[in-house]
């Protein structure tokens, strides 16, 4: 990653009309749909931006859409990179550098999780307070990262406090149970073990997923203020364990779109 890549890649959206967006949403597998609600939407295919990285996973459809969600304007991620999918790290936080360098704001994130916290269920969202990184590498660790700011980035508050007391309030007033906790990043695809859930649980994590993490590293790393939501998609109780499909994932993921839909809306209108 250059400066002259993201600008040229910032170029190529601007002259397609993404003006000036407040905010970035990223969107997790099988949570796409807030996508359609977009108005007068400018649509972007990952493998037409310049220097974008290409979209592999079938169920990602790979797009950046430019437009407004009540009233603001945004530009959001239709699927994102996986570190699974051969891509590194700075290949998966390259769109988030992107988007901030087309002025957005304030950064939106959902991934669909693996509940380790048992008191927690599958079809709940949880609120991301604080995360551990498990993917073994850092969205940082590069020659040049101090041409891009601060190499020794404070992580004492990754996710933004004053976001996540607004969605506190708005899941109060729309009755939306939302659950908080430390999400875990692992580098997948494969599930983890027994022994894998049982660890997770002792070092702290109340869900895990393979995504997001790097992403908020790097808003952190811009000063980007950042919130994360997990749907919770499965329950990974180690003593009592389910083989998993990640058909069920996606579809418990698609069931609970909605309430997640609901939140950001509401979020978007409020700031
Ligand atoms: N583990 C890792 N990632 C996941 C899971 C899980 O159990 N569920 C959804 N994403």
């Amino acid at each position: 990653m250059t400066k002259e890549q993201l600008d040229e890649s910032v170029a190529y959206l601007r002259d397609k009309g993404f003006h000036e967006p407040e905010f970035g949403i990223v969107l997790g597998s099988g949570l796409g749909k807030l996508a359609d609600a977009i108005e007068t939407p400018i649509v972007a295919h990952y493998n037409h931006i310049p220097y974008f990285p290409l979209a592999t996973v079938e169920f990602h459809s790979g797009q950046l859409i430019y437009g407004t969600l009540e009233g603001r304007r945004v530009v959001v991620m239709r699927g994102r990179f996986h570190l699974y999918e051969g891509y590194d790290l700075l290949d998966v936080t390259y769109p988030v550098r992107v988007m901030h360098q087309l002025g957005i704001q304030k950064l939106f994130i959902s991934n669909a999780a693996g509940a380790i916290n048992l008191n927690f269920h599958k079809g709940d969202l949880m609120l991301i307070e604080d995360h551990i990184n498990l993917q073994g590498d850092s969205p940082l660790a590069f020659r040049d990262v101090a041409s891009f700011g601060d190499r020794f980035v404070d992580m004492s508050e990754p996710y933004d406090p004053d976001m996540r007391r607004h969605l506190e309030t708005i899941a109060e007033r729309l009755k939306i149970r939302l659950r908080k906790g430390v999400y875990a990043s692992v580098v997948g695809p494969q599930l983890e073990t027994r022994a894998e859930y049982r660890m997770l649980k002792v070092i702290g994590a109340d869900a895990v997923g393979m995504s997001t993490v790097p992403e908020v590293i790097v808003a952190n790393h811009l000063r980007l203020p950042v919130i994360a939501v997990s749907v919770l998609t499965d329950e990974c109780d180690p003593d009592n364990l389910q083989a998993v499909d990640i058909r069920d994932i996606l579809d418990v993921a698609n069931s609970t779109e909605p309430k997640m839909i609901a939140l950001f809306m509401a979020l978007l209108k409020e700031l």
